[in-house]
């Protein structure tokens, strides 16, 4: 990161010069550094001293949506394409087209890649579930199944989401829905023997625990400060806790702030996962996103990113938003159509949520 600012500093520079010798023939003005404006006040990825990751679309990695994301972001996680449903397609069939495609873009553009996610009871593919294994068959087919994803990524995807929403927001284990609820005795104790196959797979990876409403819910917090005690005792390894952070203009600031200084207190990185930010609260129908809504909407950024400032330096892991630009978003679909809740608008120009957002950085 610093080499890259020197870097650009150096280019500056030169080029000043340059302008500077053409203008004025053999005598070179040499320009003073402080009139050049520093580039990295102005970027969030050369500004943060932590990762910036967006969610991405392998099939969209191209133009100006790839632009984007090479100069504003230093890491990519699939929107879809690593959970278990869209790779693993039969016991001996895995799809590695799209995953591989999204590794092979981060390395062309010296990104790195979190991945997301090796369990969520959502992305079990249906051969499995309809399988209904025993719990014994069950944990060997997903050992193999870590073994093989996390190996074959082994160097080239550096961080993990392995559990994504195990828990209900009341610290229950979620049962709706979930294999594993329904197979093991124990599930903790399943999802910690994950982690260890995830670790043995690849060692240099950081190890995630991915949650919803984290910080708002001090149940579900409680529940996995409670799966992370049980963990260091067991010795299963896990590096950091996520919060999707999936929140909106008008979720309350002292909520979000005490409960992400009781995230951080476990000690472990943190990873505001899955960033975005709901405007139009009300499903309005009629929703306008006038300046009056923009600016309100920067604030909540700035809020949030300065929150995430406020933990520990040695924790801060990255903010990663959920998509590149409010022309493709999950929540267009999942909570209205008139959202606009990323950084950049449907033309990928910088929105005030992104001078938002670089406000909040220290
Ligand atoms: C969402 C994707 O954005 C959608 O495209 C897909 O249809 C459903 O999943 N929490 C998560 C993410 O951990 O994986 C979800 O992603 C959003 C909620």
């Amino acid at each position: 990161m610093k080499n890259n600012i020197i870097k650009i500093w150096l280019a500056l520079l030169f080029s000043a010069g340059m302008v500077a010798c053409a203008d004025s023939g053999e005598n070179p003005i040499v320009e003073d550094p402080e009139e050049i404006p520093e580039p990295s006040l102005e970027n969030i990825k050369l500004k943060a001293k932590f990762g910036i990751g967006s969610a991405v679309t392998n099939s969209e990695l191209n133009g100006q949506y790839a632009n984007t994301l090479s100069t504003h972001f230093s890491q990519i996680t699939g929107e879809n394409e690593m959970k278990m449903a869209h790779i693993w397609k039969g016991e001996n069939n895995y799809d590695w087209v799209a995953a591989d495609g999204m590794v092979n873009f981060a390395a062309t553009n010296n990104m790195d890649v979190h991945g997301h996610a090796l369990l969520w009871y959502n992305s079990f593919p249906n051969w499995f579930r309809n399988a209904n294994y025993d719990s014994a068959t069950f944990e060997t087919k997903i050992k193999t199944y870590i073994e093989t994803v996390v190996g074959r990524y082994k160097g080239k995807i550096s961080s993990w989401d392995v559990a994504n929403e195990i828990f209900n927001d009341n610290g229950t284990l979620r049962r709706d829905g979930c294999p594993v609820f329904k197979t093991f005795n124990d599930p903790i104790a399943f999802y910690g023997r994950c982690f260890e196959y995830a670790r043995a797979a690849d060692p240099d990876a950081k190890l995630f625990y991915n949650d919803y409403n984290v910080v708002l819910a001090s149940g579900k917090r409680g529940a996995m400060r409670q799966m992370v005690n049980r963990f260091r005792e067991n010795g299963f390894p896990i590096d950091g806790l996520g919060d999707q952070f999936h929140y909106m203009v008008s979720t309350n600031r002292t909520t979000i702030k005490n409960g992400l200084t009781d995230l951080a207190s476990t000690g472990l990185l943190i990873h505001m996962s899955e960033l975005d930010i709901r405007i139009n609260v009300n499903k309005d129908d009629n929703f306008v996103y006038l300046p009056s809504e923009q600016a309100k909407h920067a604030e909540a950024y700035k809020d949030f990113v300065t929150f995430f400032e406020s933990i520990p330096q040695e924790q801060k892991f990255a903010i990663t938003t959920w998509g590149v630009s409010d022309k493709r978003t999950w929540l267009t679909s999942w909570w209205h159509p008139k959202e606009y809740p990323l950084l950049f608008d449907e033309n990928f120009q910088k929105k005030k949520t992104y001078e938002g957002f670089l406000e909040g950085l220290q």
